[in-house]
């Protein structure tokens, strides 16, 4: 398929490529198995200018297209989720809002830190009591003048332990309902900002999944992103192009799991046959590929529109909808036909299935997607 990038663009694609082959490939089950944040690749790939792709090259990011940014996620993805989730909630869900919202002294404070990746990005949205229903938020912050006095807890943070930069959403004016949340730009260390639980999860065990504490957090009064108020609409427009990333994540790890699977079915012989030579394995993997080239053009329609600043609510729902649930059938059915040996470690199906799970859940569940859907069709 092609979509149209540029010669620079497809230079850094297959850069990127060669780098995941040779870096984030091999790397990926250590991680796995001991459950390690890959710092040793946030450092490359900030070197490399990966980490702000679309930052403005006045902000000292490298100026890439969207798409380019979208194709690096799915890239990235099939190699290794875990490193494609620290990079996706870096780059859709901070660096995005920071560009969008953020007055003229937040972006020259933040975003050539960001782009460096000496500041890494976390999105301090969900609650114990609001994760689908993200209006619920119980984290106030308390306007004391010179500035935002922060309390609250924020659950399943990635990039919770290593980000330097959180936005937080916390109820600014409670009687406002979700037009009374308001967003916060929080960097670690400050007094009262602490770690909580660190999340055991069933995959991506490469992320770091932490809770936030704040306890009577100084915000000064000029880290407020957009306006009092502002909260609920900047979660909800950052997460239309996060849910673009995601969908993309899906892609890679779909792409990721066949492309792992065909040599494993060209060598394994059963009944004195390859698998590859029963019709039945041609079948799945036909059906396979297609589903995945469908959804990489789901993807790519929204990530188009994102980059032509169109809305995109509904092609972005579509998108993870239905490019996650491509990730879960794709690793599952490629387990099946790698049979006994795609159950072990030694081969990364099982990781990949456990890594897909996630896609159907974070950054909206795929319910709450096609709730979006049907509300975006009118009939909500
Ligand atoms: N763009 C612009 N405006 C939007 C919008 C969007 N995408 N979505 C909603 N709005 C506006 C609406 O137009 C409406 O505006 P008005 O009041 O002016 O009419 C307002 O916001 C309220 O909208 P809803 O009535 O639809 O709000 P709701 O409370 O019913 O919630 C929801 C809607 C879709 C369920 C939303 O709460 C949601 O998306 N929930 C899922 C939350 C989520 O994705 N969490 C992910 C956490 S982050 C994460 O997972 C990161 C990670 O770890 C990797």
């Amino acid at each position: 398929m092609d979509f149209n990038f540029t010669s620079m663009e497809q230079d850094v694609i297959d850069m990127l490529e060669d780098f995941c082959i040779n870096e984030v490939k091999p790397l990926a089950a250590e991680l796995d198995e001991q459950e390690r944040f890959p710092v040793e690749t946030l450092e490359k790939l900030s070197e490399m200018g990966m980490m702000g792709m679309y930052i403005p090259e006045e902000y000292g990011g490298a100026g890439l297209s969207y798409n380019t940014y979208t194709a690096a996620n799915e890239i990235i993805n099939k190699y290794c989720a875990s490193t494609g989730c620290m990079v996706e909630v870096h780059g859709s869900l901070v660096t995005w809002p920071l560009l969008t919202y953020g007055n003229e002294a937040q972006k020259q404070k933040y975003l050539p830190k960001m782009a460096s990746g000496e500041l890494l990005g976390a999105f301090g949205l969900t609650e114990p009591g609001a994760g689908s229903d993200s209006s619920g938020q119980k984290t106030t912050a308390v306007d004391k003048g010179d500035y935002y006095l922060l309390n609250g807890t924020k659950q399943f943070i990635t990039n919770g332990y290593y980000a330097g930069l959180y936005l937080v959403f916390a109820m600014t004016d409670k009687e406002q309902g979700n037009k009374g949340i308001s967003c916060f730009l929080v960097e670690k260390g400050w007094e009262g900002f602490s770690f909580g639980t660190k999340e055991k999860k069933m995959g991506i065990h490469g992320t770091s999944t932490y809770e936030l504490v704040f306890e009577d957090v100084k915000v000064p009064k000029e880290n407020l992103l957009g306006k009092e108020g502002d909260g609920f609409k900047i979660a909800m427009t950052t997460l239309d192009g996060g849910r673009i990333s995601i969908a993309a994540q899906g892609v890679g790890i779909a792409q990721g799991a066949l492309n792992e699977l065909i040599p494993v079915i060209k060598a394994r012989k059963q009944f004195g046959r390859t698998i590859a030579s029963f019709q039945n394995t041609q079948f799945k993997v036909a059906e396979m590929q297609t589903d995945i080239d469908a959804a990489r053009l789901l993807v790519y329609r929204a990530s188009q529109m994102k980059q032509d600043h169109k809305r995109c609510v509904k092609e972005a729902a579509m998108a993870k909808y239905y490019a996650t649930k491509v990730a879960n059938d794709v690793t599952r059915m490629c387990l099946q036909l790698a049979g006994g040996i795609g159950y072990t470690r030694e081969y990364p199906f099982e990781r990949m299935m456990r890594d897909a799970k996630i896609t159907e859940i974070y950054e909206g569940t795929n319910e709450i997607q096609r709730i979006i859907i049907a509300g975006e069709l009118g009939i909500r």
